[in-house]
């Protein structure tokens, strides 16, 4: 008993300390979208039902396992960088019993062409990376809706108020 005690404090550690080094070096934390802003995102979105819906840095893949429940016949794609926060997701994914993909990957080398809408949630400093990487990939009419950041050079085509981690942020939908 006191060895499995062990090794899961050892597995514990490990997983706290590779996640820590991790958010370190992406200079993005997890903190997942409160589920009541993913069904508020979703319901901005306005989905028809056959889209190619990206999240990208999709943490435990909550955005796109809400998407696809309500959308069953959309292609639900995940991109998440860390290790840990992957196989959290990963195990979402498991038990949610809902086809979406999720890869380990850094955002900036996935090909997003393919996109008819991408969910983010990230930091401004990466706004801007993929601001650059959306002029050069992606199709027009592309929709981009973001949770309390914005695009630095684009105008939103809507906005709406949702809650924060303290008070309100807003929703943006961008069109490409
Ligand atoms: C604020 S969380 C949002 C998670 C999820 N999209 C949600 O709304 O619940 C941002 C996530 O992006 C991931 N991330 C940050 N930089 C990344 C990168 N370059 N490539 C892939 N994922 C990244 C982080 O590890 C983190 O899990």
């Amino acid at each position: 008993m006191i060895d499995v005690l062990i090794a899961f404090s050892v597995f514990l550690t490990l997983a706290i300390v590779v996640t820590a080094v991790a958010h370190i070096w992406v200079a993005v934390p997890f903190i997942p979208t409160p589920m009541k802003v993913a069904k508020d995102m979703l319901e901005f979105a306005k989905l028809k039902g056959d889209e190619t819906l990206y999240d990208l840095g999709a943490g435990d893949a909550r955005l796109l396992i809400v998407a696809k429940r309500a959308y069953p016949n959309i292609s639900a794609i995940g991109v998440e960088i860390v290790p840990t926060v992957w196989a959290l997701g990963k195990l979402r994914i498991l038990c949610s019993r809902q086809d979406v993909t999720l890869r380990m990957r850094n955002i900036l080398s996935v090909n997003v062409s393919d996109a008819d809408c991408i969910f983010l949630y990230l930091i401004p400093n990466m706004m801007k990376k993929l601001e650059d990487k959306f002029q050069k990939e992606l199709k027009p009419g592309t929709k981009i809706v973001s949770y309390a950041f914005s695009l630095p050079n684009k105008t939103p085509v809507k906005e709406m108020s949702v809650p924060w981690l303290t008070g309100e942020r807003k929703l943006r939908m961008y069109e490409w």
